[in-house]
């Protein structure tokens, strides 16, 4: 579910850089992703997934219809497939591994394990004109 209320992140710094305390080591599963809302805005999700201990962690929002299914993606074989029509992206790049299908990558963000506390970069999202501009009169249903 959406945790929508910012401050229930807490923020750390190391090496000048920003991270986000996302969550407890023990609530993400082997292959199974999960998404948090960072900030309230449709846009500002992240999907993280644990693929054979290790963790991944990518925008959310596919990169074909803007589409916020991406922690429901299907993993097989170093990839997850977003569930709505099929974009399949690499688990290490976020590449996408049919550049048919377009050019656009799912982006990624830093993502590492702390005692027992799972942390990103707090992430820049690239979110596109056509979204900055819908904002302005935001009446997303959520
Ligand atoms: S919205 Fe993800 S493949 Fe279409």
């Amino acid at each position: 579910m959406f945790n929508k209320d910012l401050n229930k992140f807490e923020i750390i710094e190391m090496n000048g850089k920003k991270y986000v305390k996302i969550c407890r080591s023990s609530d993400i599963f082997d292959k199974k992703g999960k998404r948090f809302q960072i900030e309230d805005d449709y846009d500002k999700q992240v999907a993280i997934f644990r693929v054979e201990g290790k963790l991944y962690c990518f925008h959310n929002i596919c990169p074909h219809r803007h589409q916020d299914q991406i922690h429901n993606a299907i993993i097989k074989d170093n990839t997850i497939t977003c569930p709505l029509h099929g974009w399949t992206y690499y688990l290490e790049t976020g590449a996408n591994t049919n550049p048919k299908q377009g050019l656009k990558k799912l982006d990624t963000f830093e993502i590492f394990e702390l005692d027992g506390f799972v942390y990103i970069e707090y992430p820049k999202f690239k979110i596109p004109k056509w979204r900055r501009e819908y904002n302005e009169n935001d009446t997303i249903d959520r």
